[in-house]
């Protein structure tokens, strides 16, 4: 049972209200002083006089008293009266401005992120609050915007695999496709790929909350490029791509304070794309160097290149040059959102260069060595 809202004051009316009040605690402080004074001192100057007549004195304070209450009076109302007038008028283009913020909030309430709250000049801490509930405005359209996209991505990456699974499944029941070890090979792939989405996006979405858990651990440069390129041998092998490591032995001899598993995972996610984009008998280097107090680590291929419109959407979520090629490939555009992530939370930066396609592509990953300018950082 919802109880009916308690009709409460508007803002104009609680103003009014005040001001009304305190123009009546004025007057009635006016009056008092002027009654308290005024009276005592006419009466002083009348005895000064020295008066033949008594009768005289009481007269001529009787008068005095009239008149001063009289046009006291009047004054008085005459001020209540204009001071109401121009009260009712300010208060009402106050309540007029607030009106706009709230037709703005329940707009933005019901959705829409479009909606602002007009320019209105009513002071900076007015246009300071204008300001900011127009950003929240503008961020939350953002976020409504990146969400539906995210959700309508993620339903087109479920979908291949789901329906592939469906089909062979159902191809089973019916006794069309035999239950064979290629087949149950194929299926199982469909499942980890699902798998990898969802914690390829578990990943992104801790990392963009900024809740992303990491294990900080001295970690020596050398250890980190041997153990990548062992990692992806096998890939570059099948494939026939050539696979170079060249770090400078002051690189490798570089210690960070990092993630291991989270850095590695940076470098198999370069490599991966490296290889997938490289054709049989090309050639893809694992690069190192320091510079001051940044260490370099970048990723060279000889591959298919990428054209330049594309390269300031590589770190997006889903974001795929060649949306068919790529999804054929196995996949879903979101590797380099992680690499961004990671690299991010290391407090360094990843950049991508192509000079076209065709012509390869070099990943760029700057990490700072200093290890407590990084963010969120605990010393081991
Ligand atoms: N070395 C590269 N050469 C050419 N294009 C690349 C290279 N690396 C990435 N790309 C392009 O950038 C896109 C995004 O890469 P990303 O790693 O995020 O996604 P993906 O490899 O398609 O899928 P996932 O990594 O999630 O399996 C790729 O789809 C591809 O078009
Ligand atoms: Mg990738």
């Amino acid at each position: 049972m919802s109880a009916t809202p308690r009709r409460r004051w508007g803002l104009g009316a609680r103003l009014l209200a005040a001001i009304v009040a305190v123009i009546l605690v004025a007057a009635a402080t006016a009056w008092a002083v002027a009654a308290a004074i005024g009276p005592e001192i006419f009466h002083d100057h009348m005895l000064m006089a020295e008066p033949a007549d008594s009768s005289v004195v009481s007269h001529a304070e009787e008068a005095f008293t009239t008149a001063w209450t009289l046009s006291l009076s009047l004054a008085l109302l005459a001020a209540l009266l204009t001071s109401v007038v121009v009260s009712v008028f300010l208060t009402r283009r106050i309540a007029r401005s607030l009106e706009g913020v709230r037709q703005a909030a329940a707009r933005v309430a019901s959705g829409d992120y479009a909606a602002r709250v007009p320019d209105v000049h009513m002071g900076g801490e007015f246009d300071d609050l204008a300001g900011a509930f127009n950003t929240m405005a503008a961020d939350l359209g953002e976020i409504e915007q990146t969400r539906t996209r995210m959700l309508g991505d993620l339903a087109h990456e479920m979908r291949t695999p789901v329906a592939t699974l469906d089909g062979y499944l159902e191809g089973i029941l019916d006794g069309v496709v035999t239950a064979d070890e290629p087949t149950v090979g194929m299926l199982r792939e469909q499942v980890a790929r699902l798998a990898r989405l969802a914690q390829d996006i578990t990943l992104v979405t801790a990392a963009g909350e900024g809740r992303l858990s990491m294990h900080w651990q001295a970690l020596q440069v050398g250890a980190l490029l041997d153990d990548a390129a062992a990692q992806a041998a096998a890939r570059f092998t099948d494939k026939g791509v050539e696979l170079r490591v060249e770090a400078t032995e002051e690189a490798r001899q570089t210690v960070l304070t990092a993630d291991p598993d989270r850095l590695g995972q940076v470098l198999t996610n370069l490599l991966d794309n490296a290889v997938r984009h490289t054709p049989q008998g090309g050639r893809v280097q694992l690069e190192a160097q320091r510079a001051g107090s940044t260490l370099r680590l970048s990723v060279r291929d000889s591959g298919s290149g990428i054209a330049a419109e594309h390269l300031p959407h590589l770190f997006e979520r889903f974001y795929r040059a060649d949306a068919a090629r790529d999804r054929a490939h196995g996949g879903s555009g979101i590797g380099l959102a992680i690499v961004h992530s990671i690299v991010h939370a290391h407090g360094g930066a990843v950049t991508a260069t192509s000079p076209g396609p065709g012509h390869g592509a070099l990943f760029t990953v700057d990490l700072p060595v200093v290890a407590d300018t990084r963010p969120g950082h605990r010393s081991p």
